[in-house]
């Protein structure tokens, strides 16, 4: 039987440990409170006497702050997952917490969605510090990897990177990471809407990575199977990460996911290249346009000079209409490579998914997604 998840409150203010509590009555979640805190030295002294899963920490509080309970509380009780909560949108502050030892963080107002499965993927995730928890055998991975990349921009390799993750993890039952390592213009995070996260930069910032657990705070877990690395928010910063500090993240990734997924920058630099050089498939995204398809074929000849094979290199061609001139026949005749799949033109449905950062894998019955799963199984195969 499932054990319920042992959940303190700690805010300040009244009306806020109020709503959470409504809110985590109102969802699914099998848990137990086991107190309320008005300060983080409340929430220590609370400790020593009821241990507790979860902790959801407000940073401002008198007498103790949630900054300096989480650094007291992570270093008595590693097993405790001290979730973040914060109107402070300053990354800084963030940082500060992760340092301290938080496992994850909401900001404030206080989504019950965001809540409900921020409490259950940090739970999950970190099962393993909890000794009480029976020993599950070390499940070992060996992810595939899978790159997207176009020699031109806009061609809508993001949308598919990040559709290509969901639909990989909800209808084909992986475990996935999607990487946005697309460093200087990455937009993912915004796709998905969590701009305020942290990305690959303060993750390379902060300290030498060597273990799967100095990657994990900058891990943004979407839902439940489907986790993501954000892009640097500044295009500056790619300047500053080297092809090696990627390749060891990948390398750490690849233990513990079932599917990695890259969405490549636009362009030849060695970190693009390396990821490729990594990927057991590269899907070269095109559209049907002249430049589009001038570009593409170039980059075949760059695939071809790197000596990626047939097996590796396949062509996904997007944005179809069929008003262009250019056929899916014509298409297959212009490449050496093969395509592996055509997906319709959708103006209004693509956009609106990437306005509102709903993406279309969650949106009913979008006309995208049934192609993209077609060529979603036959990349796992
Ligand atoms: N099948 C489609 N139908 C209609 N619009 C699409 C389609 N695919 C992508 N788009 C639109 O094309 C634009 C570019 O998409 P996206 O950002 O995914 O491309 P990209 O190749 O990653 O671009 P960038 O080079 O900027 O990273 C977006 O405005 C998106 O809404
Ligand atoms: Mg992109």
């Amino acid at each position: 039987m499932a054990v319920a998840i042992k959940i303190i409150i700690a805010d300040d203010v009244q009306e806020m440990r109020d709503m959470i509590e409504k809110m985590l009555m109102t969802s699914d979640l099998d848990y137990e409170i086991v107190g309320f805190c008005a300060n983080g030295a409340e929430v220590v002294d609370l400790m020593q006497k009821k241990k507790a899963d979860i902790i959801l920490m407000d940073i401002n509080m008198p007498v103790m702050n949630g900054l300096e309970a989480t650094q007291t509380i992570c270093e008595k009780y590693p097993q405790v997952r001290v979730i973040i909560m914060s109107v402070q949108q300053e990354s800084e502050y963030l940082k500060k917490a992760m340092l301290a030892g938080a496992k994850a963080y909401i900001m404030k107002p206080v989504d019950i969605d965001e809540l409900v499965d921020t409490i259950k993927t940090t739970y999950e995730r970190y099962q393993f510090l909890d000794t009480a928890a029976p020993v599950k055998a070390p499940q070992t991975h060996h992810a595939q990897v899978i790159s997207f990349f176009s020699a031109k921009g806009g061609v809508g390799k993001s949308m598919i990177a990040l559709n290509s993750a969901l639909l990989m993890h909800d209808k084909l039952g992986k475990k996935v990471m999607l990487v946005d390592l697309d460093l200087q213009f990455g937009d993912i995070a915004l796709m998905v809407n969590k701009q305020n996260e942290l990305t690959i930069k303060e993750m390379f910032d902060d300290s030498p990575i060597k273990t799967m657990e100095d990657v994990q705070p900058y891990i943004h877990s979407y839902k439940s199977g489907v986790d993501m690395l954000f892009a640097p928010k500044d295009p500056e910063s790619a300047e500053y990460i080297s092809k090696d500090q990627v390749n060891e993240v990948i390398e750490l990734l690849k233990k513990h996911y079932d599917i990695i997924i890259i969405d490549t920058g636009v362009n030849y630099d060695e970190v693009t290249l390396n990821a490729l050089d990594h990927s057991d498939r590269v899907i070269i995204v095109t559209n049907l346009e002249v430049t589009g398809l001038k570009n593409t074929k170039l980059s075949l000849r760059v695939m071809q000079s790197l000596n990626y094979d047939h097996q590796k290199v396949k062509i996904l061609v997007n944005m179809t209409n069929d008003k262009f001139g250019v056929t899916k026949a014509n298409v297959q005749k212009a490449f050496n490579y093969d395509v592996i799949g055509y997906l319709p033109e959708d103006i209004k449905l693509v956009r609106n998914a990437t306005n509102t950062g709903i993406p279309l894998a969650q949106v009913k019955n979008a006309s995208l997604i049934k192609p993209l799963l077609t060529i979603c199984q036959t990349l796992i195969k």
